[in-house]
Formats: structure tokens, C-alpha cells, sequence
């Protein structure tokens, strides 16, 4: 026991020597962990470290080997699997490890369940902004459970990477361009999905992906290099990572990336450094798909042999897909360039998270619920209605919302009863024909004989005789729901993007519409923000309803009658045009601003003939009411490092709808060690008034939030001056000013 004990401090040492003490049931894994270690072979040791695909029974890595897949299992070179669908076959193979490999080693089951598992939410840049952190949480824990009623134990979610560049389609699976919300959001997905105890048969592992810095690819070009400062990264595109290890995150997922001239998957500073020993991370690492061996086309490894040793010397813990890991693993442990006791480490922390989700207990617990109990149920469904009517943002709005003595409506465009798109690029489990769409919904609010529908067009495509048709019903209507946006085979991964406008077809669509005198809505479908002048300009109200999931519809319904009113601020920013992309508030001040947008002289940051400024910014959305935000106090006009700051301001809901409104609190720095950022959203609050009610919102800033990185890389808060704005969204103008002293 002695001994047993002195090799596990030693190897904790080499692990993490800075790491934050582990909690009391990740000590109890790893100590299972090691004592399971001492009886494994090498070659089942590196089974661990391996995922595979199945293909009909075999499994085929691209490295061309060929696996039988039952007889890898039962050789025990091979410890998880990614996305089978068959909850059978989950269970049969689970079986074959348990009973036919020579030490019973659980297989670990992932699958890609982003916005949902069987309910899809509205996709994760659309959830974001409800600003509803319970809400994402919910949503999260629905997903977790209908997961694992299918047998399946982790997820590679969430997506912690910051973007602000909308010609990236994996915007769309993020939360947009700011980290101190991403923060809040990445957490609050990882409770969800883990729940309070990750062995309990309806949480999920969570994987907080992609490590690092996937969401800043040069020109929005998905997999592209991303080359950025260390401390823009520590900046910007940390803290969403850093909250969800935080949360608990038993998992990370290395990026496609290269990482100041690394790729991600044999990047040391990365998987290690950083990782383990800064930010204590006692979970495993698994890569993104094939990324391992990915290095040799980064150029930064010689062959697949190669990719392996630089992983596995990184501390990249799982060889996702391509099998370099197992096919290499041996004789690089033979040479020398690898040693086992790094094999050993790596092994341990999938060993230790395999515990910790019970699967040494009861291997077969995950699935045991009847999966057709635990699907779509209603109270669930009614849920994603709500969620899905809090993310949507209306954009502009002339009075004609909501919908009011309206006898017939005209329900067009390619997204009008498009049940497949609404429920975004990337379902897992969902299906098509559970969605219910807007034409649906409307007709089941409005009664089906008051709605006319005509397609239109296509996304891209105009189809014949469909502009006449919904011109046709534009005429027999009062009014024009004129569904517009983007396939869901245009948001996700590998569909970047150089023009972001809505597709001409459809735009000859909205113009021809908009010719029958009636006044017309654009409901816009999209994963990504987008250049939508023309809409603003041409139609009465525009609504951007993402790809609002499963209960896209009824949301729709529910807003454009004036049912509920809408209440979701943008997290993304949505461009003037694509010129200015990647245009964020939170842009650094430059050593030539231009503070008056009417300011024309020549040298100072500005584009001739565009405006700097997106045309919709961060934190934006209209309501059917107004709020008034008045009486800003800065409570601690001098605080102390350390301490908090507590600012209050008064909202009054001056309309003559009660409504739910986010208050948003900006601060800047205005002298720092660095340059900041215009403004940092350091704080908000969504909340519900009556028509005509009031109430004080305060928030509370710990001084430690205010922190950035320093010119030695050192990242923490100091003394000085501080603007402060709260209000609707990053334009705010109600200000204050605080000293920390
Ligand atoms: C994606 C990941 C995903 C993985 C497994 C990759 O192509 O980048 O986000 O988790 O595939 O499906």
C-alpha cells in the first residue's frame, strides 16, 4: 500500500506540481485508476487511448488497417466509440468488453449532442441570446437525459470558442462574441449536461471544445490557421474554457488548429502546460476528429508515427478516429520516445472518468430507462417553446407587430415549412418530423382556413411560378410572414462563407411581396449573424428566429401574436456588411479612434464608405414595450482592490406591454498596462416588469472581474479609473464612474 501510494504522489507531481487540490471522488478514481494500471498490458493500456467509428463491423481507421471490431474490443485495444446510433449495439459491444476482454474494461460511448439530443433547442448561437442562464442549463440537463436513455455517456459539448466573425459557420454552435457571457453560458451547459453527479445514470460527461482558439480561423475559413497573441487569447478566448473546467468539465477536446505555429493536438504549451498545470484539469484530453494525424499535413510531423509520439508527449490523452495511437503506440514505447509512464498518466485520466460516470459499477445502467419514456415529452416540448421564443431578437419593428385585427395572413418563403432547417445543422437524434413548423403553428393560432401559404422560392433557387403565387397570396392577405435565411446546410461546420446577405433569389422574393402594397414581417432563419440591410429597409418588422429547433413554430406564433413578447438580445453582433467582419463592441480603443461615426478626416481607424459600426451591435433587441433606464448610481464610487463594485440603475417599463428586458452593465478601463477593449460587458440581468412597473436592478462586480492581461502575461486586476454604462445593449449611454484604489 506503501508503494502503491508513493507512485501515485509521484505521478501527481509530474502531472500537475501547480494543479488546485482534486476533489475527494476524483482521489478515489485515480487510486482505482492506478491500481487497475499495474495489471494492463501496453497494448490494452493504449486500447484506452484510442476511439474508433464503426463501419459494418469493422473498424477502419484511415490509417488503412483494418480492425475487426468485436476482436479489437476483446484484445482490448480500443476504449471508446463515437456516434452509433444503435442503442443495441451500444449494449453488444459494451458486453463483448466486459465479458470477453481479459479485464472487463468498460467502453466509453460519445456522440455529438449540441442544441439537443431528440428536442432540439434553438441552435447554441440563437439559446445565447436569451441571456437565460437557467434556461441553457435546463435545456442541457433535457438533453442529458433523453441522451442517456439511448445508452450514450459523454458529449462533445459544449462549444467554448469565441467568434466574432459570421463568414465562420460554426458561429452557430457558440455563443457568440463575448467572453464574460460565454463564460457564463459554457458553465452553465456543463451543469446541465453533468448534474451534480456524473455517476448517476441520467448525467452525461461534458467535453469542452475546441481547445483552443478554433473560433479565430484567419478569414473565417473553417480549420484555417489561427494565429493570435497569448494574451488576446487570455484576453478573449479563454475564459469560456477556463468557466467550463470550472463547472466541472470531465473532458476537453483538442482543436484542428494550429496554435501560434502548433496544431493544437501536439501542442505541449496547450494540452499540458496550460491545461493541466495551470488551470488544473484532472479529466482527459480526447482530439477532434483525425486531428491527431492531422500534424502531418499541418506539416509539423514527419507520419502518422510521428503525430502520435508529438500527441501523446503533449498530453493528448485519446486519438479520436484515425488510430495512430494504436498503431504506433507500442514501438514508440520501444524506442524510448515515448515513456510508459507517460502511457500510464494518459491512461489513468480516461480510466479515472470512466469511474467517476460508474461505469466500473454498472457498465450497462447508461440506456436502462425506456428510451421512448424519456423522448419529447411534453412538458419538455413546451419548454423548447419558451426557450426558443426568448432567443429570437427582433431586429426592427414599424408597429406592425404585434399582429393586430389581422383576418388573413400570407405565410411564405423557403423556411415557412421547412421542418428539416429549422432544426439546425447539427441534430444528433432529432428528427425532421417532430418539428412544427411556422406555417403549422400559425395555422393552429390563426385557424387554417385565415392562412394562405405559397413557398415562393428556394434558398437559392427561384422556382416556377412562385414568386406569382406568393404574390397571389400577398393580395388575399392582410399581412406577410415572409420566412427568409439560410438552409441549415449553410450554418455549422465547413460552411464559411464570403457573402452573408440573404440569397438573391429570396430577396427578389421579399421585393416582390413587398409590391402588393402589404405590409410584410421577415422572419429570418439563420445559425450565423448576417448582413441584413436590405430587410431592414424593405419590410415592416424583421425577426431573427435562428434555427429555433423542434418548437420553432409555436415560438413564432407565439411572438408574432403578440402572446409573449420578444425579449432576446443579439450576443453576436450583426454586421453592416461582410467588409467589416470580424466587427465586435469589444475592439480594442486604437491610437486613432473615431469617437463621432460623423467624423470624416482622413486619418483616423475608419473605412471611407463604411460606417465602423455593425449595423446591429452586441446586446441588441427590440421589445413590444419600451424600457426606460434612468438614475444610474455608482454606489462604490471608490473601492478597494478586492472588493466589489455595486452599481444600481432604475427600469421602467413605459409601454403598454409587460415584457422581459436584459440590463446590460459595459465597463473600460480607461488607463491600463494594456490596451482594452471600447467597452467589456461585465455584468447583466434579465428580468420581467408589468406594463407600467418599475425596479432597481444592481449589480454587484467583484474587482477580481476586472481583470486582463498584463504586459508579462499576468493576468489580474489593478488600480485606476473606470467608466461604467448600463443599459439595452453595448451602445448604452446611462454612465457612471467608479475608482479601485
Ligand atoms: C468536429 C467536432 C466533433 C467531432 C466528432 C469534428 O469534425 O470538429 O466538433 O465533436 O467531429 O463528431
Amino acid at each position: 500500500m506503501k508503494r502503491f501510494l508513493f507512485a501515485l504522489t509521484a505521478l501527481a507531481v509530474v502531472a500537475c506540481s501547480t494543479a488546485p487540490k482534486m476533489s475527494q471522488e476524483e482521489k478515489e478514481a485515480f487510486k482505482f485508476a492506478d491500481k487497475l494500471i499495474e495489471k494492463m498490458t501496453l497494448q490494452e493500456k493504449l486500447g484506452q487511448l484510442q476511439q474508433f467509428v464503426t463501419k459494418k463491423g469493422d473498424v477502419t481507421g484511415p490509417d488503412g488497417v483494418k480492425r475487426n471490431l468485436d476482436e479489437a474490443i476483446r484484445q482490448g485495444t480500443v476504449g471508446s466509440f463515437l456516434s452509433i446510433r444503435s442503442k443495441e449495439e451500444m449494449l453488444r459491444l459494451q458486453k463483448i468488453a466486459i465479458e470477453e476482454s481479459r479485464l472487463g474494461i468498460p467502453l466509453i460511448f460519445g456522440f455529438d449532442i449540441i442544441h439537443g439530443c431528440r428536442i432540439q433547442f434553438p441552435e447554441n448561437l440563437g439559446a445565447s441570446c436569451s441571456w437565460d442562464m437557467e434556461a441553457l442549463e435546463h435545456a442541457a440537463r433535457i438533453a442529458a437525459e433523453e441522451t442517456t436513455s439511448l445508452g450514450i455517456h459523454w458529449t462533445f459539448s459544449p462549444m467554448c470558442d469565441i467568434s466574432a466573425d459570421p463568414r465562420w459557420g460554426r458561429v452557430s454552435e457558440g455563443a457568440g462574441e463575448d467572453p464574460y457571457l460565454g463564460a457564463k453560458v459554457a458553465a452553465a451547459i456543463v451543469r446541465g449536461y453533468q448534474g451534480d453527479d456524473l455517476a448517476s445514470d441520467n448525467t452525461i460527461a461534458a467535453c469542452v471544445k475546441h481547445f483552443a482558439a478554433y473560433g479565430a480561423p484567419q478569414a473565417g475559413r473553417d480549420y484555417h490557421t489561427v494565429d493570435m497573441s497569448e494574451m488576446m487569447f487570455r484576453d478573449r478566448y479563454l475564459p469560456p474554457y477556463k468557466a467550463a473546467l470550472e463547472a466541472g468539465a470531465a473532458t476537453v477536446m483538442s482543436s484542428f488548429n494550429d496554435f501560434m505555429g502548433i496544431p493544437a493536438s501536439g501542442n505541449k504549451w496547450l494540452m499540458h502546460t496550460l491545461l493541466r498545470e495551470e488551470l488544473g484539469f484532472t479529466g482527459f484530453v480526447v482530439s477532434d476528429y483525425n486531428a491527431v494525424h492531422e500534424q502531418v499535413k499541418h506539416g509539423t510531423a514527419a507520419d502518422g508515427k510521428d503525430a502520435a509520439c508529438q500527441a501523446m508527449n503533449a498530453h493528448l490523452n485519446m486519438d479520436m478516429v484515425y488510430g495512430d495511437y494504436i498503431t504506433h503506440g507500442e514501438a514508440l514505447v520501444k524506442e524510448g520516445k515515448v515513456s510508459e509512464k507517460t502511457i500510464n498518466q494518459l491512461c489513468r485520466e480516461v480510466l479515472a472518468v470512466k469511474y467517476r460516470l460508474g461505469l466500473f459499477d454498472d457498465p450497462f445502467k447508461y440506456g436502462r430507462q425506456n428510451h421512448e419514456d424519456v423522448a419529447y415529452r411534453p412538458e419538455n416540448l413546451q419548454f423548447a417553446r419558451e426557450v426558443a421564443a426568448k432567443s429570437m431578437v427582433l431586429l426592427s419593428n414599424n408597429g406592425v407587430l404585434p399582429l393586430k385585427n389581422v383576418k388573413k395572413i400570407a405565410v411564405v418563403g423557403p423556411l415557412a415549412d421547412a421542418p428539416r432547417d429549422q432544426i439546425g445543422a447539427w441534430i444528433s437524434f432529432g428528427e425532421a418530423d417532430h418539428s412544427v413548423t411556422t406555417l403549422s403553428a400559425i395555422k393552429e393560432r390563426y385557424g387554417a382556413p385565415n392562412v394562405i401559404y405559397a413557398k415562393g422560392s428556394d434558398f437559392h433557387k427561384p422556382i416556377k411560378g412562385g414568386i406569382e403565387e406568393a404574390v397571389r397570396a400577398a393580395k388575399q392577405a392582410d399581412v406577410v410572414l415572409l420566412s427568409l435565411g439560410l438552409p441549415y446546410t449553410e450554418g455549422g461546420e465547413a460552411t464559411s462563407l464570403t457573402e452573408i446577405t440573404v440569397p438573391e433569389a429570396q430577396q427578389a422574393l421579399l421585393d416582390a411581396v413587398k409590391k402588393s402594397g402589404k405590409r410584410v414581417v421577415v422572419l429570418l432563419g439563420t445559425g450565423r449573424a448576417m448582413d441584413v440591410r436590405n430587410e431592414v429597409e424593405k419590410a415592416d418588422a424583421v425577426l431573427v428566429t435562428w434555427h429555433g429547433g423542434t418548437m420553432e413554430g409555436p415560438a413564432i406564433a407565439d411572438l408574432v401574436s403578440g402572446d409573449k413578447n420578444p425579449s432576446g438580445h443579439l450576443t453576436m453582433s450583426f454586421p453592416y456588411c461582410v467588409g467589416q467582419c470580424p466587427v465586435h463592441y469589444n475592439m480594442k480603443i486604437t491610437g486613432r479612434p473615431r469617437n463621432n461615426p460623423q467624423h470624416d478626416k482622413k486619418y483616423l481607424s475608419r473605412y471611407m464608405h463604411t460606417p465602423n459600426e455593425p449595423l446591429f451591435p452586441f446586446g441588441y433587441g427590440l421589445s413590444y414595450t419600451e424600457f426606460e433606464y434612468s438614475d444610474l448610481q455608482v454606489l462604490t464610487p471608490e473601492v478597494e482592490l478586492g472588493g466589489v463594485v455595486k452599481i444600481s440603475v432604475k427600469v421602467t417599463n413605459k409601454g403598454k406591454y409587460d415584457g422581459d428586458d436584459v440590463a446590460q452593465l459595459y465597463i473600460r478601463d480607461l488607463v491600463a498596462e494594456t490596451t482594452r477593449p471600447m467597452r467589456e460587458l461585465k455584468g447583466f440581468e434579465r428580468f420581467s416588469l408589468k406594463a407600467g412597473e418599475s425596479k432597481v436592478v444592481t449589480f454587484e462586480v467583484p474587482t477580481s472581474d476586472l481583470a486582463y492581461c498584463h504586459r508579462d502575461l499576468s493576468f489580474k486586476a489593478d488600480a485606476g479609473a473606470f467608466k461604467v454604462w448600463v443599459g439595452e445593449d453595448s451602445n448604452a449611454t446611462l454612465e457612471g464612474d467608479f475608482t479601485i484604489k
